[in-house]
């Protein structure tokens, strides 16, 4: 058994409803070590979001959820029975796309931020935990923190509650801090501020991060090993230095091609409209390798599922090619 944080084996969901049931993840195996951070990168629809979901506990109750093996901080975890709800906000925090998901419209953020830290800090006075809010609050970049916790969320820019999330996430003093696209929904400018206060974080922070983005840029930018899944399978992992410098898949290869420079690209117009073709519908996944359908490399061999592959620095891909280009 692995010391790491987090490791997961084989993870398999499905949908269960109107006619066949949609099959979205197939065989997600997941690693994340202590104070490391896991980016999670594929297009839209590949799955990132119910790989972070079902670590939450939070996939809806149609979902059927199986792995061979799932634990977290040393104990075997069952996914299937959501039992890693009850580390949410605890042991486990989540930054959304959407920071609105995590705001509530009717207290200020003062009173928010405080009640973020009762389940961590259970003993610990109001005015303490107002405190340390205020400091992180300011941490984040909030300026004038002090007058900012009396306001209420619709008085926060876009990317000032972002920030206010990421200080909430902090506050809980997680293990595994999990951010799910966080600077999609905001513009180019703002996203950068944020990826910035999400750079300082890494360096300070000793919880691991599951960092879940379409981008590979922003990925490079704040984690130190990569995933990457195509229609609900890994089809490619390792050091994001080997995987930027060295990309072993044809889907990988596509996909760094799509950002031009990677480490600027946060612009979220550059995604990955530019591979030709679509995401296979989930509910009819073809036999062979999941990617033939728009594969430059496709052979007769494509018809067979792919063996996966693994490199001598640790880099895992699922393709009948041997080597890279
Ligand atoms: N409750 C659900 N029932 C059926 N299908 C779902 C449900 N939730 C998500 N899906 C499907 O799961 C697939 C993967 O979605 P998602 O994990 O959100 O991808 P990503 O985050 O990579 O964009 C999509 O095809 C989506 O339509
Ligand atoms: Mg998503």
């Amino acid at each position: 058994m692995t010391d790491a944080l987090l490791v997961i084996e084989n993870l398999n969901v499905s949908y269960r409803g109107h006619g066949r049931a949609a099959h979205i993840l197939d065989g997600v195996d997941i690693e994340i070590g202590h104070g490391q951070s896991v980016g999670l990168v594929g297009e839209s629809g590949s799955g990132k979001s119910t790989v972070a979901f079902a670590l939450l506990g939070l996939l809806a109750d149609n979902a059927e959820i199986s792995a061979d093996r799932a634990a977290f901080d040393g104990r075997l975890r069952d996914f299937a029975a959501r039992e890693t709800a009850t580390l949410r906000g605890t042991d486990i925090a989540m930054i959304f796309q959407d920071p609105m998901t995590a705001l509530n419209p009717m207290f200020t953020i003062g009173t928010q931020l405080v009640d973020i830290q009762r389940r961590r800090y259970p003993k610990e006075s109001r005015r303490s935990l107002w405190a340390r809010a205020q400091a992180v609050l300011a941490d984040v970049g909030v300026q004038d923190a002090a007058a900012r916790m009396h306001r209420y969320p619709h008085e926060f820019s876009g990317g000032m509650r972002q920030r206010v999330v990421i200080a909430m996430a902090l506050l809980v003093e997680p293990k595994l801090l999990i951010a799910d696209e966080p600077t999609t929904a905001l513009d180019a400018t703002i996203e950068a501020q944020v990826v910035e206060v999400l750079h300082r974080l890494r360096q300070r922070t000793a919880a691991s991060m599951l960092v879940v983005s379409h981008s590979m840029g922003l990925i490079a930018e704040l984690c130190d090993s990569v995933v990457v899944m195509y229609a609900g399978t890994v089809v490619e992992s390792g050091k994001v230095s080997d995987v930027l410098h060295r990309a072993h898949h044809p889907y990988t290869r596509a996909l760094l091609a799509c950002e031009i420079d990677p480490h600027a690209a946060f612009d979220p117009s550059q995604d990955l409209a530019t591979i030709p073709g679509n995401v296979p519908d989930p509910a009819r996944r073809p036999q062979g390798c999941i990617f033939a359908a728009r594969c430059p490399a496709r052979h007769d061999r494509c018809a067979e599922r792919p063996p996966r592959r693994q490199t001598g620095n640790g880099q895992t891909y699922s393709c009948w090619l041997e080597t890279a280009r």
